[in-house]
Order: structure tokens, then C-alpha cells, then sequence
């Protein structure tokens, strides 16, 4: 049986995957962290300024992070250090912290999964826009993507991720966050984010040239298409030496 603990034990993520790993015959919830300490699904939720005593003595064999970015930078490289392998499902890093985790995971000589989205459609629909992007090079492009009314960082992780796999696929260019006022499209990708209501995440990627628009749009309908996939993404990462894996290694794409 995998041992799997959760920092961000109590967030909307954090009991989606709880109730998961609770509810699968080949995995052992051991409970979490959090800011503040609690229970979840019968299993303790320790003040997260504990984490190397939940470690201790819980023994996780996987812990799966979806917090903040401040949070999972702090909490990360203690998790490396103890030997535990790792799911980052945290979004809204800068370049900075992005290494530094990174870093972090290499020289604790532990194996992860990272990924901005762990639905197994979106890690398809990655594969979609880069095809189409390649076809559709001198098409203008704008990206727009809507979550719920408490996501904090802007654009979404997943939509980082598009604007990565574009500017690789048409070549680097500028961003547009929105638009206000007189002015010129030029060469630009537009990027449009919607913030409200409980929207679980909807992603659209439009190419436009005169007389057609082709449209690409992935939606979530459920927080736990994401769960799924990280629980996915532990069960592969279980028996992993050491490491930096995507999901497209965990799905074999
Ligand atoms: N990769 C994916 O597939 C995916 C999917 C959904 C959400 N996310 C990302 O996951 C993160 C969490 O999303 P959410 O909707 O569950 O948010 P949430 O606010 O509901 O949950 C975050 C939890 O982290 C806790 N937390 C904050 N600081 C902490 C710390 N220092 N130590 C331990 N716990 C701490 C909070 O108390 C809260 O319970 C966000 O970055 C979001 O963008 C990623």
C-alpha cells in the first residue's frame, strides 16, 4: 500500500485528493498539512510549521502539494530533503522559485511529477495546440481562460503553459494582457482571464485570419478531473528512484 500525504490537506484540491486516495484499495491516506491542524477523512491534518514531524511519523511515501506558490516554495525543498517523492500541483510560481524547486527535488535525489494541469484532456489539448499552432503560424492568436472567483494567481498555470508551447511552436511574442483603448494589432498573442462564481477552469486558444476563426477549448467540469490525475501521477511516481517528470511521462504520450 503507497503511503500518500497532502500539504494543502484542507483546500479544495487538497479534500478532493484526500477523498481519492481515501476511497482507492491500493493507497493509504495518512492525512496532511495545512495552515491551520485538522482531520480529514479520519487521518491527521498537522500545523504545516510540523511538516518534517507529520513526515516523521506518518511516513508518507508520496506527498502530494497543491497550496500556494510562497507555500509550496518553503515547503518543497523540506519534503526533497526527507527523501519523499512529490506531486507539484501548485501554480503561479516566478522563474525564480521555479528553479529553486527544482533544485530542490535534484539534490534530495527524489522523483516528481509537476504539472500546471494533471487532467489527462488537457495534457491531450497541449498536444492539440501545438499541431495547430505549427499549421497556423501567421493566424493571430488569443488566449482566454476563466476559473473561480478565489483563484489568486493570473493567467492560470495552465495557461502559462499554452503561451509556453506557442511561443516554441510560432516563435517568441509579445504578450497583451486585455486591451484598452486606440491601438494596433500587431504580432501579439492576446490573453484574456475571467475571474467568478465556482468556474472549475475553462481554457480556449483561438487562430484567426480573414473569413475564419478556428477555435480550440478545453473545460473542466469537476475539480476532481485534476485529483484523478494526481493520484495517477502518485501511483507512478511511487516506485520512481529520482527525477522530474510531466504528465505526458505518467500518461506515456
Ligand atoms: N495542477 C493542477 O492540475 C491544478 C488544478 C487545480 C488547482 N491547481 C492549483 O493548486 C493550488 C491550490 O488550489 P485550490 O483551489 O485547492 O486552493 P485552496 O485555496 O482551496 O487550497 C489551498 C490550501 O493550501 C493551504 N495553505 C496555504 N499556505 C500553506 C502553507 N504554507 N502550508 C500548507 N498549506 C498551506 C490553504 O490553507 C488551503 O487549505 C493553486 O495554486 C491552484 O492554481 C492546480
Amino acid at each position: 500500500m503507497t503511503r500518500i500525504g497532502i500539504i494543502g490537506a484542507s483546500g479544495r484540491m487538497g479534500k478532493t485528493i484526500g477523498q481519492i486516495v481515501h476511497d482507492a484499495p491500493d493507497l493509504t491516506y495518512v492525512g496532511g498539512v495545512d495552515i491551520a491542524e485538522s482531520n480529514q477523512f479520519g487521518a491527521p491534518v498537522y500545523e504545516v510549521k510540523n511538516l518534517q514531524a507529520f513526515i516523521t511519523e506518518q511516513s508518507p511515501d508520496v506527498m502530494i502539494d497543491f497550496t500556494m506558490a510562497s507555500a509550496s516554495a518553503a515547503n518543497i525543498p523540506v519534503i526533497a530533503k526527507m527523501g519523499i517523492n512529490i506531486i507539484l500541483g501548485t501554480t503561479g510560481f516566478t522563474k525564480e522559485q521555479q528553479i529553486e524547486i527544482e533544485n530542490a527535488i535534484k539534490a534530495g535525489n527524489v522523483a516528481a511529477v509537476i504539472s500546471t494541469n494533471f487532467s489527462i484532456g488537457m495534457n491531450i489539448f497541449w498536444n492539440l495546440v501545438r499541431e495547430a499552432a505549427g499549421r497556423l503560424k501567421d493566424y493571430d492568436i488569443e488566449v482566454i481562460e476563466a476559473h473561480h472567483r478565489h483563484k489568486k494567481d493570473a493567467p492560470s498555470g495552465t495557461a502559462r503553459t499554452i503561451l509556453g508551447i506557442l511561443h516554441e511552436t510560432v516563435g517568441q511574442r509579445e504578450e497583451v494582457y486585455g486591451r484598452n483603448g486606440l491601438q494596433e494589432r500587431g504580432n501579439e498573442i492576446g490573453i484574456h482571464v475571467i475571474r467568478g462564481g465556482d468556474i472549475i477552469g475553462d481554457h480556449t486558444v483561438s487562430f484567426s485570419k480573414n473569413y475564419e476563426t478556428i477555435e480550440l477549448s478545453h473545460r473542466a467540469a469537476d475539480r476532481a478531473v485534476f485529483a484523478q490525475g494526481a493520484v495517477l501521477a502518485a501511483r507512478f511516481v511511487a516506485d520512481k528512484k529520482s527525477g522530474i517528470y510531466a504528465m505526458k511521462d505518467v500518461l506515456a504520450l
